[in-house]
């Protein structure tokens, strides 16, 4: 049986204001080596395990490396399925606007605090995230891909800000810039459809 993950096409995501289509396909790109490395990691634990080889400190670093390359995937694909030229603003009377009045009092203390978490320094991801057993929802802050990350909740939205996300477009510096293109381009239909 074939247990590798499946590589996504995200090609199609093209005409986006403020992040070009190079900017994407880069960014694309480094999506493919996560996957690309989660199978070749899995591929080689499974032959250490064939091979008895599983009290090695290659077997041990390679099962802590695999969270980092699966979480990359997982949150990659999230952020593209959650892009679109143009974006959608919350639907009105949806459940992720009540759950986002319920946390932060309204729609717009909501993306101040989704903006402003954006801004913090440091590689990482800025994730909107529910609570499976209470409903509630949050903006959390994950390092590199698995660090921050809670187990079973659901990732709402998910929004990439290393700088590799920008640094087609803009300079390391010009976050910001990023940030007015990205936010713009928030697909929230589909973080509606995420919303329990
Ligand atoms: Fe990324």
């Amino acid at each position: 049986m074939n247990f590798d993950f499946p590589l996504r096409d995200f090609s199609s995501l093209k005409g986006i204001d403020g992040l070009s289509d190079e900017q994407i396909a880069v960014h694309r790109k480094l999506y493919e080596g996560y996957v690309a490395n989660s199978n070749k990691i899995r591929r080689e634990l499974d032959a250490m395990r064939a091979a008895g080889d599983t009290d090695s400190i290659a077997f041990a670093e390679l099962n802590r490396r695999l969270p980092f390359e699966n979480n990359g995937i997982v949150l990659h694909e999230l952020y593209f399925e959650n892009l679109k030229p143009g974006g959608a603003a919350i639907p009105k009377g949806g459940k992720f606007e009540r759950r986002v009045c319920e946390r932060y009092g309204s729609v717009e203390a909501y993306l101040a605090d989704l903006k402003a978490m954006a801004k913090m320094r440091g590689v990482g991801w800025v994730l909107t995230v529910q609570d499976p057993t209470t409903g509630w929802v949050e903006n959390r802050w994950v390092t590199l891909h698995q660090d921050g990350n809670v187990a079973g909740y659901r990732v709402l939205l998910s929004l990439d800000v290393w700088e590799h996300a920008w640094c087609v477009d803009y300079k390391p510096t010009e976050r910001p810039k990023y940030l007015d293109a990205v936010f713009a381009a928030l697909d929230f239909d589909v973080v509606e459809s995420r919303t329990l």
